[in-house]
């Protein structure tokens, strides 16, 4: 019982939510580009800072841009009094993705009434990490270690995790990794980010929203889930028959599929190579999962290429740069954060609230039965 002409599309595939210049999604193509940068070229160049600057401003850094922003960023590392006590009150064994939620939200709450701004989405993006990393730090049973304001944001958010500096290697494929991430189109997070900014409310309400979005395994929760696959999959040699199994009992493969590229993800094959270098035991079962996993998908459905997304080689990656599973959609998020920023700031600044229709598939208008005729 439709009211107007247009019709449902389950999921909303093709459908246009917004006009953005922040990145840009060529399924066909298998391009993702930042503000017009391709990202395999920001990817090798470039640190977190200067692409979270892009994606606020629109533009490189310059030197003293740059140098300022990374102040902003570190005054922006430690948590409000209210927040370091919600974390010390959260159960032990909480999801690291609902800490990120709940203490976010916390840590935002004196900002509530605020409009969405670059010193706002700097202050919500230097707080991540410290919130993940204290968290793992009170799951060891370690005393809080205090962010270092001389080191950038890779660089910091591992040593708040591990007590230590790590070498330049793991830094910077860290910082890749955090490049790869900040962006892509319009995702369900993101959509989630912008329709909260749409209804004018605050910057926190939108970042809380698409944590919760992104945490869904159909979206950021997948490389965790990649790794537990492997783990069941074990060897090459059981790749195909385990898979096969896994398809009868309507398994997705986790890592596979994308709901845009209909080619390789240019993020998978930056991450596959870094993977190849770093986790090489990782890499040998992967490639081969990887090979079964396209010729299964190919056969079931030749009309509809899959491929590999960008979740799996990323588990293989954080992996080897030492984050413990529970930490890779999270550490997503430390990443996300500057686009879904972004995003919320690009809607305020062109709002019209996303207010779509649903299609009434209920019964015809009828009368209420009285309680005492209802038997
Ligand atoms: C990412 C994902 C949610 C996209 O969903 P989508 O846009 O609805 O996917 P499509 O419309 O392209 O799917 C079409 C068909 O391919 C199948 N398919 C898609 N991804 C699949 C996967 N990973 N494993 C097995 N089959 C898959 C679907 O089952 C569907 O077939 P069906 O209609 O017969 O059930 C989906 O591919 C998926 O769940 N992947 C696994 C989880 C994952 O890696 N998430 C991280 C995303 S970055």
């Amino acid at each position: 019982m439709s009211t107007n002409n247009s019709k449902y599309v389950p999921g909303l595939e093709g459908i246009i939510g917004a006009q953005t210049a922040i990145s840009m999604v060529d399924g066909a193509n298998g391009r993702l580009i930042y503000q017009g940068y391709v990202i395999a070229d920001l990817a090798q160049e470039m640190s977190f800072e200067e692409v979270a600057f892009l994606l606020w401003h629109g533009h490189l850094p310059a030197r003293p841009e740059l140098d300022s922003l990374a102040l902003e960023l570190a005054g922006s590392r430690a948590l409000t009094d209210a927040a370091t006590k919600a974390l010390a009150a959260l159960p032990i064994d909480t999801d690291p993705m609902d800490v990120l939620r709940s203490v976010v939200s916390i840590q935002g709450v004196e900002h509530r009434l605020s409009k969405p701004t670059i010193p706002l989405a700097i202050h919500a993006t230097g707080s991540f990490p410290t919130i993940l990393a204290m968290f793992h730090g009170r799951q060891l049973g370690l005393e809080p270690i205090k962010p270092r304001s001389d080191l950038g944001h890779a660089a910091n958010y591992l040593y708040m995790l591990n007590g230590k500096e790590s070498s330049p290697e793991i830094v910077r494929a860290l910082n890749t990794y955090l490049v790869l991430l900040a962006d892509h189109g319009m995702n369900a997070s993101t959509f989630t980010a912008r329709v909260i900014a749409s209804t004018e409310s605050d910057l926190t309400s939108s970042l809380v929203g698409a944590i919760g979005a992104l945490k869904g395994p159909a979206h950021g929760g997948a490389p965790s889930a990649v790794i537990e696959q492997l783990e069941q999959i074990e060897t090459a040699n059981n790749a195909e028959p385990w898979m096969r199994d896994a398809r009868k009992r309507g398994v997705r493969f986790m890592g596979f599929g994308h709901r845009v590229y209909r080619v390789y993800d240019p993020r998978a094959e930056i991450l596959k190579e870094m993977c190849r270098r770093m986790n090489p035991t990782f890499f040998e079962l992967a490639s081969k999962v990887e090979e079964v996993a396209l010729k299964i998908l190919h056969e079931e459905h030749p009309e509809r290429p899959q491929s590999t997304n960008v979740e799996f080689y990323s588990a293989g990656v954080l992996q080897a740069i030492g984050l413990p599973k529970e930490f890779f959609t999270p550490t997503f998020a430390v990443s996300r954060v500057a686009g879904w920023s972004a995003h919320v700031l690009e809607q305020a600044a062109h709002n019209r609230i996303i207010r779509p229709q649903s299609e009434y598939i209920g019964p015809e208008p009828r009368k209420p039965v009285p309680l005492a005729e209802r038997g």
